[in-house]
């Protein structure tokens, strides 16, 4: 399954079938400079496989914020599409003018969601591009094959980290994940599922235990889908239990994504991510996050200032559309949708560029030099 993918104007039937069957694509798809972006609908998993078709950047934005798009890595590859298609519409609209008409467009990209630093870097890149365009030229073109270089720079990442990670798991663990971090995630196998797929695969793991992830229900609604998918069995647990999980000795390992990573090694992921890492210290579990470099965000110095979203309290009110508090203006909800877990309770952070144990200030400023 693809959490997104260009769809060619010209062979949009076609891809749809080749969506429906391709797991885990080994190169994002390029094609002519006509088409969408057509992203799976997360919201309506695992009940129903519908798509929603984006062809400009106030489409992707929507979808972000909706989350029919979800996941740090696949949020920064739509909005370098999102980027793309701004550039593409202010052009057609003012010529030569366009890098002045790009401001509206722009901003609704940038405010579609606050944590997933991905978005942001995504955003840079594309306008790093765009500024170096000669004003004589057409440059969606150009800034198309950057949003496909994005995607596949993601896939490539998603592998490199898969191994990486998978390596550092000993023959015979169990392992626990939160929230899911796979295809549906990022462009390709995955981050956290990304390393629990490819450690599966090597024979090195006796269990796999996921997190149901409430409020939004990723482990259950998608991490298990995903893994169901790939005949990979899943044990499924409320958030709550997962300390005692680890008492119970039956995981060695909590692996889970990032959103943001703080320049001193912070960890932004899905709430509920520092209970794990606090439980799994405890209990002697080693906690590794699995993230690419377009996740760290060396501009922001620790985790106390990862803006952290806080989503509608209907999330926490209703579950499947069905109330399951009290009616009336007396209940309410605190509904933050991440929190940070501070670096010292990371044991290794995998990333494309390189395996870093115990990650602080210093060892991510090397990683950037290398
Ligand atoms: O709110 P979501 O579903 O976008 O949150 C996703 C997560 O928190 C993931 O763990 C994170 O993006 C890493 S995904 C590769």
């Amino acid at each position: 399954m693809r959490a997104l993918e260009w769809v060619a104007a010209s062979d949009s039937a076609a891809a749809t079938a080749a969506s429906a069957t391709a797991a885990h694509a080994t190169t994002a798809t390029p094609s002519t400079t006509e088409g969408s972006l057509r992203l799976l609908d997360q919201r309506l998993l695992p009940g129903r496989t519908d798509y929603i078709d984006c062809t400009s950047a106030a489409d992707v934005a929507t979808a972000i914020t909706d989350m029919v798009v979800r996941g740090a890595p696949a949020i920064g590859i739509a909005a370098a599409y999102g980027a793309a298609f701004a550039v593409r519409d202010a052009y057609r609209a003012h010529g030569h003018a366009w890098r002045t008409a790009l401001t509206a467009d722009w901003t609704l990209l940038e405010r579609s969601r606050p944590t997933a630093v991905n978005l942001a870097w995504a955003l840079a890149r594309c306008k790093k591009l765009a500024e170096s365009v000669p004003d004589d030229a057409d440059p969606w073109p150009l800034l198309l094959a950057e949003a496909h270089a994005v995607h596949a720079e993601d896939i490539a990442a998603n592998r490199r980290m898969g191994r990486s990670g998978a390596a550092l798991i000993q023959a015979g663990s169990g392992v626990l994940t939160h929230c899911n971090t796979g295809s549906l995630a990022t462009g390709g196998l995955g981050t956290a599922l990304g390393v629990i797929r490819t450690a599966w695969a090597d024979g090195r793991l006796s269990r796999v235990f996921a997190d149901e992830t409430r409020p939004w229900l990723q482990g259950a609604r998608l991490t298990a889908w995903e893994l169901a998918a790939d005949g990979i069995p899943v044990e499924l647990l409320a958030d709550g239990a997962a300390a005692a999980l680890m008492r119970s000795g039956a995981v060695q390992w909590a692996i889970v994504g990032a959103d943001r990573i703080a320049a001193n090694g912070d960890v932004a992921n899905k709430i509920g991510t520092y209970a794990v890492a606090l439980a799994a210290r405890a209990h002697n579990v080693r906690f590794m996050v699995v993230a690419p470099t377009s996740t760290i965000d060396l501009e922001t110095a620790s985790g106390e200032q990862i803006p952290i979203e806080h989503r509608d309290a209907a999330e926490v009110l209703y579950a499947g559309g069905q109330r399951i508090a009290p009616e009336g203006t007396q209940v309410g909800a605190w509904n933050p949708v991440f929190d940070v877990t501070p670096a010292e309770w990371v044991d290794v952070l995998v990333t494309e560029r390189g395996v870093v144990q115990q990650p602080d200030a210093a060892s991510l400023a090397r990683l950037f030099e290398a």
